[in-house]
C-alpha cells in the first residue's frame, strides 16, 4: 500500500525562511495528485522532504502506515524524476536504465528481463545501445523515466518532468506519463508550475501559493467552485476576469452596468465578480449588458474578445467566425448561474448559493 499523509508538514531553510508552512494532505494509493503554484511556491521542497532529500522541519510524514520523518531516501521506497535528466553520459541508455539495481546485486538475468519491458513501455528499444548525447531531450526525459520505473518503486515522484521539452512533444509525453500511472497501478505526485499540465494529469490537484495550500481539488472542482481568487486566477486559461462590484439587495453594479445575481448571501457592500470567458456571450438578451469591444485575439477556432465593460475588463471567448465581424459597441450577457463572488478583503468565495 502507498497512501501518503502529510501532516502539519513545516519546511524552515537555515537561514530562517519558511518555505512551507502546515500542508496538510492524504493521498490515497495508486492516486495522481499534482503540486501546482507559481514559481519559489514550494512545491519542490515539499517533494524533497517526501523523497527524504530535505528533512522536515515540523509536521509527520507517513508512507502507508509508516512514519517516514527519518527513514533514509533509499528506504522509502519511491522513485524520483527530475526536470534536469541527470543521465550518466558515459553510460549506454541500457546501463542508465539498469544502474540502480546493480547497485542492489539484482542478478543479471533479471535485471535484463526488467530492463527489456521497461524499454518496450517507454519504447526505448531501438536505443538501448545509445549513450545519452545520441538522444533528443524527449528521449531522455523517457530514459530518465525508465530507471525510475525498473525500480517497482511504490510512489512515484516527479518535478517537472517535462519542462525542458518543447511544446509539442510536451503534450506527447503528458499522454505517455498518464497511461504510465494506469499501467504502473502506483502512486503519482507530480510537481508542475504549468495548470495545464495540472488540469489534464491530475487525479486531484494541490494548488499552492508562498508554501500555502491555497485548495486541494479535483480539476472540475478546482474550475467550477475555487476557493478562493488566486485559484480562480490560476486556473483556466486564459484568466478569469475579475470585476469589482458594488451590492445592492441581489443586484451587482459597476459602472453602467449591473446583473441580479441568483441567490446573493452577502453582508458585504462590495464585492469582486469572478467571470470565466465562456460565461461570456455577445448576445441580446433579457439581462444584457453594453460593452466596447477593445481587441480581439484569434486562436484557431475560439477567439478571445477583449471588453471595456462598465469601465473595466471583461473577456469574452466566441467563434472566429463571428469574432472577426466585431467591433465597436455591443450587447453583452453574463450568465449568471456562472458567476462567482469573492471577498474583496481576503479574496475568498463568498456569498453565492448555486441553483442546479
Ligand atoms: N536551500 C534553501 N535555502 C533557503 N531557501 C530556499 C532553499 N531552497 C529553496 N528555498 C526557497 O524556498 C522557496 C520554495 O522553493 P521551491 O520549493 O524550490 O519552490 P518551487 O519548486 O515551487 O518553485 C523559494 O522561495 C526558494 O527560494
Ligand atoms: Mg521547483
Amino acid at each position: 500500500m502507498a497512501s501518503l499523509e502529510l501532516s502539519g508538514i513545516n519546511k524552515t531553510y537555515d537561514n530562517g525562511f519558511v518555505a512551507v508552512r502546515d500542508f496538510n494532505l492524504a493521498i490515497q494509493d495508486k492516486e495522481f495528485v499534482v503540486f501546482v503554484g507559481p514559481s519559489g511556491c514550494g512545491k519542490s521542497t515539499t517533494l524533497r522532504m517526501i523523497a527524504g532529500l530535505e528533512s522536515i522541519s515540523a509536521g509527520e510524514l507517513y508512507i502507508g502506515d509508516e512514519k517516514m520523518n527519518d527513514v533514509p531516501s533509499a528506504d522509502r521506497d519511491i522513485a524520483m524524476v527530475f526536470q534536469s535528466y541527470a543521465l550518466y553520459p558515459h553510460m549506454t541508455v541500457y546501463d542508465n536504465i539498469a544502474f540502480g539495481l546493480h547497485l542492489r546485486k539484482v542478478p543479471k538475468a533479471e535485471i535484463r528481463k526488467k530492463v527489456f519491458e521497461v524499454s518496450r513501455i517507454l519504447e526505448l528499444e531501438e536505443l538501448l545501445e545509445r549513450k545519452p548525447k545520441a538522444l533528443s531531450g524527449g528521449q531522455k526525459q523517457r530514459v530518465a523515466m525508465g530507471r525510475a520505473i525498473v525500480r517497482e518503486p511504490k510512489v512515484f515522484l516527479m518535478d517537472e518532468p517535462l519542462s525542458n521539452l518543447d511544446a509539442k512533444l510536451r503534450v506527447q509525453m503528458r499522454a505517455e506519463i498518464a497511461k504510465l500511472h494506469k499501467r504502473l497501478q502506483a502512486t503519482f505526485i507530480y510537481v508542475t508550475h504549468d495548470q495545464t499540465e495540472a488540469m489534464t494529469l491530475g487525479d486531484r490537484i494541490v494548488v499552492m501559493k508562498d508554501g500555502v495550500i491555497m485548495q486541494a481539488d479535483t480539476p472540475e472542482n478546482l474550475y467550477n467552485s475555487p476557493a478562493n481568487m488566486f485559484v480562480a486566477g490560476f486556473i483556466g486559461t486564459p484568466a478569469m476576469s475579475f470585476i469589482d462590484v458594488e451590492i445592492q439587495g441581489n443586484t451587482l453594479k459597476w459602472g453602467d452596468c449591473e446583473i441580479v445575481a441568483p441567490i446573493l448571501n452577502v453582508n458585504a457592500r462590495v464585492a469582486v465578480l469572478g467571470v470565466r470567458c465562456e460565461d461570456v456571450h455577445i448576445t441580446n438578451n433579457m439581462n444584457q449588458n453594453y460593452a466596447t469591444v477593445e481587441a480581439v485575439e484569434m486562436h484557431g477556432a475560439d477567439s478571445f474578445v477583449t471588453l471595456n465593460c462598465g469601465q473595466q475588463m471583461l473577456l469574452a471567448r466566441m467563434d472566429s467566425s463571428r469574432a472577426k465581424n466585431i467591433s465597436g459597441q455591443v450587447p453583452v450577457y453574463i450568465d449568471i448561474n456562472k458567476i462567482h463572488l469573492f471577498d474583496k478583503e481576503n479574496g475568498k468565495a463568498i456569498g453565492l448559493t448555486k441553483g442546479e
